[in-house]
């Protein structure tokens, strides 16, 4: 079989390599993989930047979606032959987050799916929706459970409420089709505009182009009628914070999750306590949100947003495209 390995970081060192099919061991399964997609960590683990202390040869990517071609001893819960998808917080199966599940996580420190088979813990999948295909099961473990958790764990979206969701990527494309399913108006933004007329043509009710509204916290403002949006889907990270604690209302909810500006940086914090702000930081989901919001997606005849498939040997070139920032919602590798 096929696999991906990172000898050194960098795109130009992810080698496809032959390897010997792996056995499952006890309480594991074999899942042959038949999509994955690309999440914007992926990226920052292949570059070097999540963990530049991660020990190499390494396999990346956290979701993927195929069929169940072996089991472990000891397995009940699938069966060869299951279709599933992985779920990336592998040691987080229900109730509050515990700090060990950090060292659970699919695609590193757990495996890396970018291979045409790979072990995962028994666990660590779950069904595929009914009436997905293998692509678009792959896009939901990271990027549809995240929103989901933005929208209904550290808060409760639903009519009447606004949402503002930042950029056009996977994670914000899940945020506001789910945002219009729960019923809620959504402001979103993005650098260009040909996308956020895709992003209308999905349902946004206002769009802001960041770029060329470089305050958009005040056409938030406009838009909401000087009050502020009621969750703030913070994509981005301490390069939007501020602005985007303007944006939201007094008592509203920031779901920060993004570090698509980097992971540091200086807060007005005085915004935070004058306006009692919550500030919620998401770490993806359990899998028993995960099963929550499948059943969300099946009810309500949600599909997710595929801007681009590559073949299974274009990995990299997958990788470029989203480093480019050219992709709308999902991009999803097929094999
Ligand atoms: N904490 C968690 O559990 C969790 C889970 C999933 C993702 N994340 C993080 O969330 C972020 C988004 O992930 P993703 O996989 O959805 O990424 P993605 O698909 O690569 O989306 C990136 C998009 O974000 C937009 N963007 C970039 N810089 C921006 C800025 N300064 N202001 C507003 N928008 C900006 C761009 O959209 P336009 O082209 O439209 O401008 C870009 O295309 C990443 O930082 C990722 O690491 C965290």
């Amino acid at each position: 079989m096929r696999i991906y390995r990172l000898r050194q970081f960098g795109l130009e060192h992810l080698i496809l390599e032959e390897a010997p099919s792996p056995s499952p061991g006890a309480g594991e399964i074999v899942l042959d993989v038949q999509a994955m997609s690309l999440n914007y960590r992926d990226l920052l683990v292949a570059t070097g930047q999540y963990n530049p202390k991660l020990k190499l040869p390494a396999t990346p990517l956290s979701d993927a979606a195929g069929v169940v071609s072996a089991i472990g001893p000891g397995v009940t819960r699938v069966r060869v032959g299951d279709r599933v998808t992985s779920h990336f917080v592998a040691g987080w199966l229900d109730g509050p987050f515990q700090q060990e599940y950090v060292a659970t996580t699919l695609g590193t420190p757990g495996a890396g799916l970018a291979a045409e088979q790979v072990v995962l813990p028994a666990e660590a999948v779950v069904p595929i929706p009914e009436g997905y295909d293998f692509a678009q099961a792959a896009t939901l473990p990271i990027a549809a459970l995240t929103a989901w958790s933005a929208l209904q764990t550290v808060s409760k979206v639903g009519p009447g409420q606004t949402v503002l969701t930042l950029g056009t990527g996977g994670v914000s494309i899940f945020a506001l089709q789910l945002a219009k399913a729960l019923g809620a108006r959504v402001i979103i933004t993005s650098s260009r505009d040909e996308k956020l007329v895709r992003a209308r043509q999905l349902g946004a009710d206002h769009t802001i182009n960041y770029r060329t509204h470089p305050d958009w916290q005040q056409q938030v403002l406009e838009f909401t009628g000087g009050v502020g949006v009621d969750v703030t889907v913070e994509n981005a990270g301490p390069g939007t914070l501020d602005r985007s604690l303007k944006a939201t209302r007094a008592g509203g909810t920031i779901a920060l999750l993004g570090a698509l500006t980097g992971r540091q940086g200086t807060v007005t914090t005085g915004l935070i306590l004058m306006k009692r702000l919550h500030i919620a930081g998401i770490m993806v989901d359990s899998r028993a949100v995960f099963e929550t919001l499948i059943r969300f997606l099946v009810e309500n005849r949600l599909r997710p947003v595929i801007d681009r498939v590559f073949d299974f040997g274009q990995l990299p070139e997958a990788f470029r495209c989203m480093a480019a920032g050219q992709h709308f919602g999902k991009i999803v590798v097929r094999r």
